[in-house]
């Protein structure tokens, strides 16, 4: 057997997808249109509705996650406009580079990488800057693996002028997300992490106070792809033939229906509680084997753990050893962290206790060979 073939996957994504999910996609081609297929869109679309806890429109774009956050900002915010974004990791740097691309003005509420963002400190800011459009956060921020309070900073945000927009890429199927209650305006997301599908699709929940901000005027010229009004175009007007404006890929449509329908099935909630138990088992093997969680256990994502690198080890080499020793892929740090941390991916619904049990011994004789 090839080593990739029995490699166990716990990176931060993309993860190890379910059987049944493998088989739905390796079903014939189909077209991405016709009544067949408006049914099975809508099926998805409404069982990501349930996921993200919301009666606003969803679109499923064709592409990662980074599509449906440039999708959300793009679209609503115009050349010149400016936004507030909460930064205190490396996507939340992708958020900035995302807004500047698109001609937009921004004003950062910068956080040191580790520790969340301050709700107060977003409010000061748009205290200054009132004119700014709108407010984008991480959710749960994948280099760090913290998680931001976005229902704090969405009920505060409720009732200004501002758009809320989330990056919940790594957090929706995995965390809560209430769309809905914690008044998020745009939400992006993507197939590979929590919800348990492939890479290649990104689902973003819209809401009416967003549409009022996109339709302001036609003049916004940021691009055609990632422009919300030609996907809602295509919805409505051609939505009982061939509801996408692009070719959208059947097969992993197909792939990420059986995924949502299995964590349906399951129980959202109960789904979550899983990965939750996953976190405190990973995190209390890391701390019997002197590895320090990178955030404090109250702060646990359930869906992502990472620890510091022993005193003069770059993490890099355990990722490598337990690749090579042991199968198990994990990441190290990103950016700065890149050789201080090691992150590990505990978002798969296939992602089992003897999976976190392999690990933490595999971790145990990286310990045994280096000292
Ligand atoms: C929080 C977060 N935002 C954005 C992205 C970018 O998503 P994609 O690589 O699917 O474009 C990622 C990817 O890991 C992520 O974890």
């Amino acid at each position: 057997m090839k080593k990739s073939e029995f490699t166990k996957l716990m990176i931060p994504g993309p993860v190890e997808v379910d059987p049944q999910v493998l088989a739905a996609m390796s079903r014939p081609v189909e077209p991405h249109y016709g009544p067949e297929w408006v049914n099975k869109l809508e099926r998805v679309n409404n069982l990501l509705k349930q996921v993200f806890q919301t009666q606003n429109e969803i679109f499923l774009m064709a592409g990662s996650g980074s599509c449906a956050i440039d999708a959300s900002i793009g679209s609503s915010l115009q050349t010149g406009e400016k936004i507030i974004i909460g930064n205190n990791g490396f996507f939340g740097d992708r958020l900035v580079s995302i807004a500047e691309h698109n001609g937009i003005e921004v004003a950062e509420v910068k956080q040191e990488w580790g520790k969340k963002l301050d709700t107060q400190k977003i409010l000061n800011m748009l205290k200054a800057h009132p004119d700014a459009k709108a407010v984008a956060v991480v959710h749960s921020e994948t280099s760090t693996t913290v998680l931001n309070p976005i229902d704090e900073i969405g009920l505060q945000l409720k009732d200004k002028n501002v758009l809320f927009i989330v990056d919940a890429v790594s957090s929706l199927g995995g965390v809560p997300v209430q769309v809905d209650d914690w008044g998020i305006d745009l939400c992006a997301s993507a197939s590979q992490k929590c919800l348990g599908g492939i890479p290649g699709l990104a689902p973003i929940a819209v809401s009416s106070k967003a549409w009022q901000l996109i339709d302001r005027t036609h003049e916004n010229k940021h691009g055609w792809f990632t422009d919300l009004r030609v996907w809602r175009k295509y919805a409505q007007e051609w939505g009982s033939w061939h509801p996408t404006p692009i070719t959208i890929s059947s097969n992993v449509v197909n792939g990420l229906l059986v995924a949502l329908e299995m964590l349906i099935d399951e129980g959202i909630e109960k789904r979550m509680e899983r990965f939750r138990r996953l976190a405190l088992s990973l995190r209390k093997g890391l701390h019997e084997l002197e590895l320090k969680p990178f955030t404090p256990d109250e702060e646990l994502n359930p869906v992502l753990t990472a620890a510091y690198s022993p005193a003069g080890v770059d993490s890099g080499e355990i990722v490598t050893y337990l690749n090579e020793a042991h199968h198990i892929q994990i990441s190290g740090g990103l950016g700065f962290l890149k050789p201080k941390i090691f992150r590990v991916g505990h978002m798969s619904p296939v992602i089992n206790l003897k999976d976190i049990q392999n690990l933490l011994s595999a971790l145990k004789d990286f310990q045994r060979q280096t000292t």
